[in-house]
């Protein structure tokens, strides 16, 4: 399935070691060697909200002081980072802080950055200040601090390359790695127990996509996982909860 079910070009045979951007209607970034879009024609952000941050039980859980840590699988544009942002001023959580984490193999440009994002005037000043703090030539680890209380950090590499040697446990996972069929890399077992290794006690995760082996692999890896309704034309998404206490099934 691709993020918007146009499954015209085959799957590639082993990953990509680039990423080409084609720009389709309405500034909408495709890349050409994953055959996919960055995220679903119907509406991006709206996407966001419901897969990413409703299926993590967000904004709600944002009620307490401290640090609430973010994984992304896949920095992409950086809307899932904007919207969350925007969403997190909304909510407004006195002596709370949010670090946004994600992994990304091949970074965009601040200006591709900028039209994609462009679409959206809701995130207008997330977008502006992304942009005016991305470097030129993004590589390594990437630490910006955006506003009080928020940071976001992009780890450049590939994701089951640099989970390991990042030390944080996160409370939510974005698993946003282009369709499972594009880009199996990014879904299997091995990254899925990465991604559970860094989740703390009743940390959750959420995705768009509900692949049966994605489900399978989540579920090996040690998630609790559900199926809700998707967004939009989506039957289905997958998200779920690490809960070592359960009672096995
Ligand atoms: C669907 S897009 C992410 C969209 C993004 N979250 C956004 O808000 O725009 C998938 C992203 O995963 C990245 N990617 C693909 N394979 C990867 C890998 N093995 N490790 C890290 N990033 C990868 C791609 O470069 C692309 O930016």
């Amino acid at each position: 399935m691709t993020r918007d079910h146009l499954d015209v070009t085959p799957a590639p045979d082993a990953p990509p070691n680039s990423q080409t951007l084609e720009w389709h209607e309405g500034d909408m970034p495709y890349s050409q060697e994953f055959g996919d879009h960055f995220y679903c024609r119907e509406d991006g952000r709206l996407e966001c909200g419901h897969v990413f941050l409703g299926g993590n039980g967000l904004p709600e859980r944002w009620r307490t002081a401290g640090t609430f840590k973010i994984g992304e699988l896949g920095f992409g544009t950086g809307l899932n980072f904007c919207e969350t942002w925007r969403q997190w001023k909304a909510a407004s959580v006195d002596g709370a802080n949010l670090h946004f984490v994600s992994f990304e193999r091949f970074p965009m440009r601040s200006g591709d950055i900028d039209r994609a994002l462009s679409h959206w005037p809701e995130i207008d000043a997330e977008r502006q200040a992304l942009c005016a703090a991305w470097p030129d030539a993004p590589s390594g680890r990437i630490d910006l601090d955006l506003a009080d209380g928020i940071r976001l950090t992009v780890v450049c590499g590939a994701a089951f390359d640099e989970i390991p040697g990042f030390s944080a446990i996160f409370d939510a996972w974005y698993l946003d790695g282009f369709a499972p069929r594009r880009n199996p890399d990014m879904w299997s077992q091995d990254l899925m127990r990465l991604v559970f290794g860094k989740t703390g006690e009743g940390g959750t995760f959420a995705t768009y996509a509900a692949a049966g082996f994605v489900r399978r692999n989540l579920q090996g890896a040690g998630f609790t996982v559900e199926r809700r309704p998707g967004f939009g034309s989506k039957r289905e998404m997958l998200c779920g909860v690490k809960s070592t206490s359960r009672v096995a099934e």
